[in-house]
């Protein structure tokens, strides 16, 4: 093992604010586990904590921040009191916040096994998208088999995993691209109808495709799409919320103040009394607020390896960056041009 490193933000900003430096030795204390991460993932809400616009980010840490959600790797020791894993297992985890590092101390009930069909680079880049995934489709949303659901963003991370658990859960899926190099993906992931907005208008696509309209529609796009998700939901119809990526730039790395408040204000507010009589239901989450809930992690992740081990969910298609080109995957990330899931690699 080298020099241990973490990724530091200490101001919020642009790209040039994620500064490699080292990282002390750090202990597990009771019922805790360390682990030396090989590899560990990227996801969106990162660029987001790095902004400075991500609320659990302040709340629980504040500046600096090492981002990071999720990992892989090997434990290295364990706390008092943590009796079922040993030094040397292959794991993957989750952890609210501190994920870019050499190594991670967290909770037990936030490591899990690596299953066998997973190396360390996929093992990263699966928890967070798919319990996020998870979460919005089997605590929220509930559709039924057969039920009609609406994917956007359908290639990338949490998209590409919703696909592929509505596929379990034998729903018809029609998943949204951005770009016409997406399709193959999202078809790939189960999808079975794919819109390319690139080429052809969204929601006349849309009414095509479930013209009695959408049981469920997962949208983290915020306001560019929202006012038409919820119009184009059946009734009863679900829309679930979780994410606003449509207000960010796509280059720069700095949020655009004037636009970020015009979106802000154009973002639709949803009236109960509407929402009564419209027979919908809007639901939102975030999943870094969902840490202590081991209920909520342990039946997620139990439920999701099973399948990944039945072969039944493949990892996403991932991109792997060195951790010393961190800058480089969030440039990638934000320019809304990415396939599947950036990993980031210790080695
Ligand atoms: N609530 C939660 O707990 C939770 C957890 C995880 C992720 N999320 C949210 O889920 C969303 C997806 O996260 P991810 O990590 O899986 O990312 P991702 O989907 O792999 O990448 C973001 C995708 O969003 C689309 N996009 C639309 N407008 C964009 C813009 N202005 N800038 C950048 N991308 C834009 C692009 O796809 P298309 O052009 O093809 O649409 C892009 O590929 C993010 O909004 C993230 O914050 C929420």
């Amino acid at each position: 093992m080298g020099p241990l490193r973490k990724v530091v933000v200490h101001r919020p900003g642009g790209h040039g604010q994620l500064r490699l430096e080292p990282q002390a030795l750090a202990h597990p204390g009771p019922g805790e586990v360390r682990v030396e991460v090989e590899a560990c993932g990227v996801n969106y809400a990162d660029c987001v904590v790095r902004m400075g616009l991500y609320a659990s980010a302040k709340q629980y840490v504040g500046w600096p921040i090492t981002p990071g959600f999720e990992f892989a790797g090997r434990v290295a020791e364990v706390g008092a009191g943590v009796e079922d894993l040993a030094p040397g297992a292959a794991v993957l985890g989750v952890t609210r916040f501190g994920g870019y590092a050499s190594q991670v101390v967290v909770p037990r009930h936030q490591v899990f096994s690596r299953p066998a069909r997973f190396d360390a680079v996929q093992a990263a880049g699966f928890p967070t998208v798919f319990l996020t995934a998870y979460f919005a489709l089997f605590e929220l949303a509930h559709p039924r088999p057969g039920a009609r659901v609406l994917v956007h963003s359908a290639a990338g991370g949490v998209g590409g995993a919703l696909l592929q658990l509505l596929r379990i859960a034998g729903c018809f899926s029609v998943g949204v691209v951005g770009a016409s190099h997406k399709v193959q993906s999202a078809r790939a992931l189960g999808a079975d109808v794919v819109i390319d907005k690139s080429h052809e208008p969204l929601w006349p696509a849309a009414e095509r495709a479930a013209p009695g309209g959408y049981d469920v529609v997962l949208d983290a796009n915020g306001v560019s799409t929202l006012a038409q998700s919820y119009r184009h939901l059946a009734k009863p119809g679900k829309l679930v919320v979780y994410g606003f990526h449509s207000m960010l730039p796509r280059e720069g790395g700095r949020p655009r103040w004037a636009r970020l408040a015009a979106d802000w204000l154009r973002t639709p507010r949803f009236n109960p009394l509407a929402l009564t009589n419209d027979n919908a239901s809007v639901l939102a989450f975030n999943l870094s607020y969902l840490f202590e809930r081991r209920d909520v992690l342990e039946e997620g992740m139990a439920r999701l390896l099973a399948w990944v081990e039945q072969g039944r969910l493949v990892a996403p298609p991932v991109t792997r960056y060195p951790l010393a080109q961190v800058a480089d995957a969030h440039r990638a990330l934000e320019s809304g041009r990415t396939v599947g899931k950036l990993v980031l690699t210790l080695d």
